[in-house]
């Protein structure tokens, strides 16, 4: 196996990419491996990345191997072996949901077009930026000579969150806190489930013991915490939704604990009742870069009530984004 890894970010004069770069750098994705870096953004970015590029080389990073930065999708994709997705194009206020969905639709074709014809077979992507799931789906369908199980879609910050938000109800340590789920959209229809985690070994409804605030008060946090960091930050999630990008990838490439399990957004093979062809939060467990879905999960009549929501969102979705 290579000690170097070609890893493409692309929105990487943004927020998020400013933020994940450091983290990317100092191995907390793929351990010692050196990266050849190549950084994707718009054309009226090329500044900005060459700000990036500069403080790059300013924090002599013993990992970073080569940097490349520009705007042209085939040369930077050129056998790359990750791709993370962070850049697209923000909703802006009066447009509608689906001209989002047009717009980065044009640019996740684009993407996947590139993706199809110079990457490495076996690459592997995550999607960030929103609407995640139908980016990544986009992306997924148009890069076709590469295996659907190479994708997915960040959901990884609304499952911290959801650690998070236990974690505190229940006045214990994050490592206390196992196996909650982020099932469907990364969006506010997502389901946060905590009916299969537990904290300290217990079941988290045992150790909780308030129902209404599990289902209730903690699900529209989560669901909604987006919009409150917005409201009191004036600014939207950077820093939390960096290092859910590094704990993605960590996890992902190195694997999850043996009886644990993480939240991300991956193509649906009918697992749950799901239908095919959706980029779907599961809980899943992965090993060597591989992950599977967590089956055999009994989910009760509210919950499935909510993910049958959350997945007639991501049908509305795939419907507006694939119709011409
Ligand atoms: P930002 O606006 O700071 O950065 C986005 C970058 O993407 C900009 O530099 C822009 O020029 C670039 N870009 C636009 N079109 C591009 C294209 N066709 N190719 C390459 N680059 C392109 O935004 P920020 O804060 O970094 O967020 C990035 C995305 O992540 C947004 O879509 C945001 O909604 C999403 N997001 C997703 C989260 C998740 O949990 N899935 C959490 C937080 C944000």
């Amino acid at each position: 196996e290579s000690d170097e890894i070609n890893v493409c970010v692309t929105g990487a004069a943004g927020q998020i990419g400013y933020a994940f770069l450091p983290l990317l750098l100092t191995g907390q994705c793929f351990g010692d491996k050196k990266i050849n870096l190549r950084l994707l953004d718009v054309p009226q970015a090329e500044s900005i990345l060459q700000g990036v590029e500069l403080e790059l080389q300013d924090g002599a990073y013993p990992l970073l191997k080569s940097i490349k930065t520009g705007s042209d999708e085939t040369a930077l994709f050129k056998d790359v072996d990750v791709a993370v997705f962070i850049g697209g194009f923000p909703r802006k206020p009066g447009m509608e949901r689906k001209d989002l969905l047009t717009i980065n639709g044009n640019i996740f074709k684009k993407q996947g077009q590139a993706l199809n014809t110079v990457a490495k077979k076996n690459c592997k992507s995550l999607v960030v930026a929103n609407p995640a799931n139908t980016n990544c789906l986009i992306l997924a369908e148009t890069a076709k000579s590469i295996p659907k199980q190479n994708f997915s879609a960040l959901t990884r910050l609304d499952h911290n969150r959801a650690i998070s938000q236990i974690a505190l109800k229940a006045g214990c340590s994050i490592t206390d806190v196992k196996n909650v789920i982020i099932w469907g959209n990364h969006s506010t229809t997502q389901y946060p489930d905590v009916n299969h985690g537990t904290v300290l070994g217990k079941r988290i409804r045992q150790f909780i013991n308030d129902e209404a605030y599990l289902n209730n008060a903690f699900i529209e946090r989560v669901q909604k915490r987006g919009g409150e960091v917005l409201a009191a930050r004036k600014n939207s999630s950077v820093m939390s939704a960096a290092n859910a990008v590094k704990d993605h990838l960590h996890d992902w490439y190195f694997g999850t604990k043996a009886g644990e399990f993480v939240s991300m957004g991956v193509y649906s093979d009918g697992s749950y009742g799901i239908p095919n062809g959706l980029i779907f939060s599961y809980p899943v467990t992965c090993a060597n870069f591989n992950y599977q879905i967590v089956q055999g999960l009994h989910l009760d009549e509210f919950s499935k009530e909510k993910i049958r929501i959350t997945t007639e969102e991501l049908l509305s979705e795939k419907a507006d984004a694939f119709s011409p």
